[in-house]
């Protein structure tokens, strides 16, 4: 199968690693896809087939792994919230052997980025014995999940090659807002028709230019939180606790710190107890209903000698936090937040002196289970 790539796509230019320029990609990456997928007036331009499968399905099923898993967590929400479709989010490698009952009219939904994970496929090789509906949102055209399902779709966000995935992530939760908005339209939920689609995923591309250019700011906050940690600990409550998961899910990829995503509320449960002296805790903060409660956690560890560093969204933020942006759709808050988070994983790779591109241990595409 032959894919035409763009000579400049795949090279570094001037940068040091692949990481950060696919970083910075993301609000051009939103933007191609807003071209793509909505017509002039801000409609979903999605395939009538797919549309109508959708339609049909009582519940959806986001089968994925590793960075596009925590993508699927995010969808799941958006999903509900937008199409009013219940929707569940499993590891592929779990599901495939620990298959739950399913509902009267599934429909999967598998994210990859490389379109080759073998703990997937094996998944959609099943969906497809069973005869059920299924669409791949990849990165790769022409992959081995994309050939294999009903239907695809493409996130057009360019080569992704450093292994550790950036643009991947916020182009799947895009993607998959809009699809979320078309079936609801179909649907007629009024969430998603008084959903402008076009115009807040414009406004988060501005946003994330704003944060991809507070490089050295996020770099020197690296280097006072992150530079020799062993361990680190990000929270969040909603949307945040999902972020929370790919935040440090890149910490520990490229940097080797062992870091945890958290639900605010858990830490009491149990990981308090690992909070000492200086401990790396990172805070994010969007959700006006939870943002007193985050605040109070941030107490706790606090008071437990945690190094807190805070990221909050404009109307839940104190003038104390480290990282702010202007408001958005609480929605599509996960698309923000990571970006402070990719960085400073970035950083610390890169201050540590490792191989940002190619950590120890790890491969792009994983094609055996
Ligand atoms: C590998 C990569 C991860 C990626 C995961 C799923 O483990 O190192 O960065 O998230 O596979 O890959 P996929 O291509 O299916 O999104």
């Amino acid at each position: 199968y032959h894919v035409s790539i763009n000579e400049s796509d795949t090279e570094k230019g001037t940068y040091p690693f692949y990481m950060l320029k696919e970083i910075d990609e993301q609000p051009a990456v939103m933007r191609t896809l807003l071209q793509k997928y909505l017509d002039d007036a801000g409609k979903p331009k999605i395939e009538t087939d797919l549309l109508k499968a959708l339609n049909q399905a009582d519940r959806l099923y986001i089968l994925a792994a590793g960075t596009s898993y925590n993508a699927g967590l995010v969808a799941k929400s958006i999903f509900e919230k937008l199409a009013n479709i219940p929707t569940e989010v499993q590891l592929a490698s779990e599901f495939g052997y620990n298959t739950p009952l399913l509902s009267k009219k599934p429909f999967f939904l598998f994210l990859s980025q490389s379109g080759e994970t073998a703990d997937s496929r094996q998944v959609l090789v099943k969906v497809n014995q069973w005869g059920y509906p299924s669409l791949t949102i990849t990165n790769s055209e022409g992959s081995t999940l994309s050939r294999e399902a009903t239907y695809t779709m493409l996130l057009d966000a360019g080569p992704e090659i450093a292994v550790a995935s950036t643009k991947a992530y916020t182009a799947q939760i895009a993607l998959q807002t809009i699809l979320a908005k078309a079936l609801g339209d179909v649907r007629q939920q009024t969430t998603a028709t008084d959903f402008d689609v076009k115009g807040q995923l414009s406004i988060v591309a501005n946003e994330m230019q704003s944060l991809v250019d507070e490089k050295e700011l996020i770099n020197s906050l690296a280097k006072n939180y992150l530079a020799t940690t062993r361990n680190a600990f990000y929270i969040g409550r909603g949307y945040d606790f999902a972020v929370s998961l790919e935040a440090a899910l890149k910490l520990k990829e490229i940097s080797y710190v062992q870091a945890e995503g958290f639900a605010g509320a858990e830490l009491k449960h149990g990981t308090i107890s690992l909070i000492e002296d200086g401990t790396p805790v990172m805070a994010i903060i969007t959700d006006k209903r939870v943002a007193s409660h985050t605040r109070g956690n941030i107490q706790e560890v606090k008071a437990r000698g945690a190094h807190v560093l805070t990221i909050a969204m404009d109307s839940v933020a104190q003038p104390e936090d480290n990282i702010t942006f202007s408001d958005v759709d609480p929605m599509l808050t996960p698309l923000l937040t990571v970006v402070p988070a990719q960085l400073l994983a970035y950083y610390t790779s890169l201050n540590r002196g490792y191989d940002v591109d190619k950590p120890r241990n790890l491969a792009k595409a994983v094609t055996v289970e």
